[in-house]
């Protein structure tokens, strides 16, 4: 059985780590804390240790990794961008070493673009605009000299999180526990993304992982829509009043230091789908399987 070793247990990494278990393959999350709400096997691995990297690689034995630790958060990364782009550099030079020419995937982001494009695709020249898409910046480019690598840039990435979760929600999560609760939430109507369901990044990674795949691919979803229209369709879903959604500046708010266009697209997605079955789901479809699946 294949063996993938997945350090970050966090909303994607758990996701990936279902998705491979329903392929039949052996994923193995890692990261400093246990994850809740996961029967995957877990090891404790701090990526920015060396010493560690290199312990957890032998004792897990992975016929390949996948990168999808933190941090993540572009607020925490925008208040302290040294350790930001130290903790990324650091995890990727040491994972990249413990790996030895084992296959390896980066999940990135489309916030390595300034956001000044309503599209980016693998050609774009990058230029991040925030302490977050630089730290990611470093990353990829020390996993793109990786031997046998590639690096999946993915857009905003949305599912259920519980409200408990001690985190930061993802947009979907947190605008539909706010409006199910009857509170309003303010959403820019100046920013822009192509959002993906968390189960289509599962699904995109898991494929990656495979034979065939580009060294550099995007992964966004088919709608460019903006945070307050897509707070909107949440609030249509549930069937809340959609004055429950304050449209606001992005400048007002807690994205102000997210690019104006968190875009991506991809002819290379387009081929790469195609050829092996699989599709990206667009934004009315994935409310209304979120909303008819809500916890
Ligand atoms: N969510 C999105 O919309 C999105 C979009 C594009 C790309 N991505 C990328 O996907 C990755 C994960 O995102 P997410 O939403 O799943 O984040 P998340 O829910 O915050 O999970 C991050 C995970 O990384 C672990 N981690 C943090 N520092 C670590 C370290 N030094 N060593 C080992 N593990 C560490 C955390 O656990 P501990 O703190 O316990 O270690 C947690 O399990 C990020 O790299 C992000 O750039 C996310």
């Amino acid at each position: 059985m294949t063996r993938t070793l997945i350090v970050g247990s966090g909303f994607v990494g758990r996701a990936l780590a279902a998705r491979l278990r329903a392929e039949g393959a052996d994923p193995v999350l890692a990261s400093r804390r246990p994850p809740a709400g996961t029967t995957t096997s877990w090891v404790p691995l701090d990526a920015a240790d060396a010493g560690a990297c290199a312990r957890v690689v032998d004792q897990v034995a992975p016929d390949r990794l996948v990168l999808v630790h933190g941090p993540s958060d572009v607020t925490w990364c925008e208040a302290d961008p040294e350790r930001a782009v130290a903790l990324h550099t650091a995890a990727a030079a040491n994972l990249t070493a413990a790996a030895a020419g084992r296959r390896t995937v980066l999940i990135s982001t489309d916030n390595v673009f300034d956001g000044s494009s309503p599209a980016n695709d693998e050609n774009s020249p990058t230029s991040p605009a925030n302490a977050y898409g630089r730290a990611k910046l470093h990353a990829e480019r020390i996993i793109g000299e990786a031997a046998d690598s590639t690096v999946l840039r993915v857009s905003l990435i949305y599912g259920w999180e519980p409200a408990e979760a001690g985190k930061w929600l993802n947009f979907f999560a947190s605008c539909a526990h706010r409006l199910r609760r009857g509170e309003p939430v303010e959403a820019p109507d100046d920013q822009w993304t192509t959002p993906v369901l968390v189960e289509d990044v599962a699904t995109v990674t898991a494929a990656v992982l495979g034979a065939g795949a580009p060294a550099l691919l995007h992964l966004g979803g088919p709608d460019r829509i903006s945070r307050a229209a897509w707070a909107e369709a949440v609030a249509d879903g549930l069937g809340v009043p959609r004055s429950l959604v304050r449209r606001v500046p992005k400048a007002a708010g807690r994205y102000a230091s997210r690019p104006t266009n968190t875009c991506l697209t991809s002819d290379r997605l387009e081929s790469f789908l195609a050829a092996r079955g699989l599709r990206v789901r667009g934004v009315a479809e994935g409310v209304r399987v979120l909303l008819e699946a809500a916890p």
